[in-house]
């Protein structure tokens, strides 16, 4: 499995759950998170209709934890870049939103997990400009410079795993 930046390892699953109800354990609800934290909410993509509900939804969770509005827009831009990717290149999947607090400090992690075909270079995929359709090549690479932690495990077969975080500022 070719990654970078990876973190400790933990299992990820592609069911497409749509909706993970509060206070389901992870074991039930597909991938533990950070910590073995479940997910707040299972997000299905599979459709353009599914990306907008995303962006709406992450803004209002982004605005919520009291991000300013360009961290919003950060956000939001990120995560619809990679949930496209995920719906386009991906086949379809999911995207995992986990609310996060460390050391006093909130923030949101996104995790877009597919089934799809993988990515057989990564640090490729992450270059400005590289394309393997018909797109501008600037996704994933606009995705990890607006976000705070960029991870992403991918290879040939096994799927893409693409773990986004966001903290706000003290
Ligand atoms: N979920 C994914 N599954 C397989 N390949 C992917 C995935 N996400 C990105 N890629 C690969 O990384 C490349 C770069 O992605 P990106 O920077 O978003 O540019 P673009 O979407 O314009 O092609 C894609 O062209 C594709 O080859
Ligand atoms: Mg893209």
């Amino acid at each position: 499995m070719n990654a970078i930046r990876s973190k400790t390892p933990y299992g990820a699953s592609t069911t497409s759950l749509s909706r993970t109800p509060p206070g389901v354990a992870a074991d039930s609800a597909g991938p533990a998170g950070p910590g073995g934290q479940p997910p707040d909410e299972i997000l299905p993509i599979r459709s353009g209709e599914q990306i907008v509900r995303l962006r709406r939804f992450l803004r209002e969770k982004a605005e919520a934890l009291g991000l300013s509005q360009i961290d919003q827009t950060k956000v939001v831009t990120a995560a619809s870049e990679l949930a496209r990717n995920t719906l386009i290149y991906g086949g379809g999947g999911d995207v995992h939103f986990y609310t996060l607090q460390r050391n006093g400090r909130v923030g949101l992690r996104l995790d877009f997990v597919d089934n799809g075909p993988g990515i057989p270079d990564i640090p490729k995929a992450l270059t400005d400009g590289f394309t393997s359709g018909k797109g501008l090549g600037l996704g994933l690479g606009g995705a990890k410079r607006l976000c705070d932690e960029f991870d992403i495990r991918s290879a040939p077969g096994e799927g893409t795993h693409i773990s986004v975080t966001k903290w706000k500022p003290f």
